[in-house]
């Protein structure tokens, strides 16, 4: 067992033999606001020796202004627009651990792009978390503005389940810790690529 830094006593996952089966290749979050993307992103990053980056930041970045600036001054679709080339545009780049927004992975080329060069996670919560996390910072997500945020939340994730259930593995999150998360995903991602190997493809 190689030991990343931060690892529970109890993790019993080769770091090494991940980073070899992701062979090059970005690990990609996917999920609903709020299913903890970027925090699980950051730490499976720091396990694995890898860079982390958020998809939304970087659209910020390039922007010059917040999410909620972008869908208020733009409106949706343009935001779209520019999230779907900020992701082109980091999934050609150097290896990484990505969390992408909650939308991005609905739109079928990111998908496509995704599966291409990447390997994914969806991080699945249920509707009690994603409400408990999104309540935290109601300014940050402009999807959420609306008179019943709950109903919003339970419309989109009905909606957007099945292309999410299209990523390359699934990780439920409970009420545990970021920590446990982050071990699920180390141990989802060994067995996904011990599984390769004993089927001799991926
Ligand atoms: C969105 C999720 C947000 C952000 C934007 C739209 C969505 O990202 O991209 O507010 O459509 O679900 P997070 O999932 O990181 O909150």
């Amino acid at each position: 067992m190689t030991a990343p830094t931060g690892a529970t006593a109890t993790q019993q996952v080769s770091i090494p033999a991940i980073v070899a089966g992701l062979n090059g290749r970005s690990l990609v979050f996917v999920g609903m606001m709020g299913s903890g993307k970027s925090a699980v992103g950051r730490l499976a990053a720091n396990a694995l020796g890898l860079p982390f980056c958020d998809a939304d930041a970087e659209i910020e970045k390039s922007a010059g202004m917040s999410v909620a600036e972008i869908f208020q001054q733009f409106g949706e679709d343009e935001f779209r627009a520019g999230e779907k080339k900020v992701i082109a545009r980091l999934l050609a780049g150097p290896q990484t651990v990505l969390a992408l927004g909650g939308g991005a992975f609905i739109d079928g080329d990111t998908r496509r792009l995704v599966a291409r060069q990447a390997v994914s996670i969806w991080l699945k919560a249920d509707i009690a978390i994603l409400m408990a996390r999104t309540g935290r910072r109601p300014g940050k997500r402009p999807l959420l503005q609306t008179d019943d945020p709950k109903k919003t939340l339970l419309d989109l994730l009905e909606k957007r389940e099945p292309h999410y259930a299209r990523a390359d593995l699934v990780v439920e999150t409970s009420a545990t810790t970021k920590a446990r998360t982050r071990d699920k995903v180390l141990a989802a991602l060994a067995g996904h690529f011990a599984t390769a190997a004993v089927g001799g493809s991926h």
